[in-house]
């Protein structure tokens, strides 16, 4: 049986990639939370790793994605997205062993003309905009000069079903009961993602031994604003609420967040073709119905 050392284990993307190996006969993952390891940069993380050794491949799932906390604690978001990932590829590359690692669309500035419906490929210039994009940035090239054997899996708009999660669809579910009307953001474009999706690839890049390292965007197909999306969420529970398109600037923030960041899946499609993000957003809903969390 092979052993996979996963860090993020309680996250959302942590939780479905447990739930997708658990099918795997020949995999069993040894599940770390900050309860286990809570990296602060001061603890040492080679010891930690050591005393977990022997392990197959490191699966990092962890990451700062509080987004408003990187901007106010620049420093610790750097030790978490970066330093923490600069380690754990040390260590993986002093073992031989591959590394999966997980960044995001925040990487770039979304500057691109959402007529042209021009996805972001891996080759595009990044130029992040936000404390938590550079970190990440910052943390993808760490473990690019550090280790030879790395998957990158750039992410984005997560929502998983790890309980008590908190993600966008989840606080729509609760607004859809709470409220009259919502004012939605229309200018905004992304491609929603259910962790479940990425949990999937990554357990078809391990089960199929792919050593085609490197860098791969990997979201649910397609783009929509977070208007759109209120809307496909709404239209799924069959709630009428009046949901009012409005321009990011009507929420005054300190974080700036790209305006277009559609991933272009073309690269990883060679391996595995993700799902388009209505048809993702239905299982999500049937999930949670399944759970008895959504009737
Ligand atoms: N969420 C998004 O919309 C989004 C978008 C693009 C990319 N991504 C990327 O996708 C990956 C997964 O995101 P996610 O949404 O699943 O994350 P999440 O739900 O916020 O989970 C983060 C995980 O990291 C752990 N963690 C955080 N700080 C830690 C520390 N100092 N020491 C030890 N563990 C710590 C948490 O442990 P505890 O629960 O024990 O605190 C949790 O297991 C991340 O790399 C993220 O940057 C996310």
């Amino acid at each position: 049986m092979k052993k996979i050392l996963l860090f993020g284990a309680t996250g959302q993307l942590g939780h479905d990639i447990q739930n997708v190996f658990k099918q795997s006969e020949d995999f069993a993952i040894i599940p770390l939370s900050s309860k286990d390891f809570y990296f602060s940069g001061d603890k040492d993380l080679q010891l930690f790793l050591k005393d977990n050794w022997p392990f197959d491949c490191l699966i990092n799932a962890m990451a700062m994605t509080n987004t408003g906390l990187c901007e106010d604690q620049e420093k610790l978001a750097y030790k978490i997205n970066e330093k923490a990932v600069r380690e754990m590829a040390m260590f993986c590359q002093s073992k031989d062993i591959p590394m999966f690692h997980f960044s995001t669309d925040y990487i770039f500035d979304g500057k691109r003309d959402f007529n042209k419906r021009n996805a972001y490929s891996e080759k595009d210039q990044t130029n992040p905009l936000s404390v938590y994009g550079a970190s990440k940035l910052a943390g993808e090239q760490a473990l690019m000069e550090t280790s030879k054997k790395y998957f990158i899996f750039r992410v984005s708009s997560l929502y998983g079903s790890v309980p008590g999660g908190n993600n966008f669809v989840n606080t729509m579910l609760k607004f859809s009961k709470e409220k009259d009307e919502l004012k939605i953001v229309n200018d905004q474009f992304m491609s929603p993602t259910h962790t479940q999706d990425i949990a999937k690839a990554v357990h078809y890049f391990i089960i199929n031994k792919i050593q085609d390292y490197g860098i791969y965007h990997c979201s649910d197909r397609g783009v929509c604003s977070w208007h759109e999306f209120t809307l496909e969420i709404m239209r799924s529970i069959g709630c009428d609420i009046n949901v009012i398109p409005v321009s990011h600037i009507e929420f005054p923030s300190k974080l700036e967040r790209p305006s277009y960041s559609e991933l272009d899946n073309e690269k990883l499609s060679r391996y595995i073709k993700m799902p388009k993000w209505q048809d993702s957003l239905k299982e999500y809903l049937d999930i949670l119905r399944s759970e008895g969390r959504l009737r």
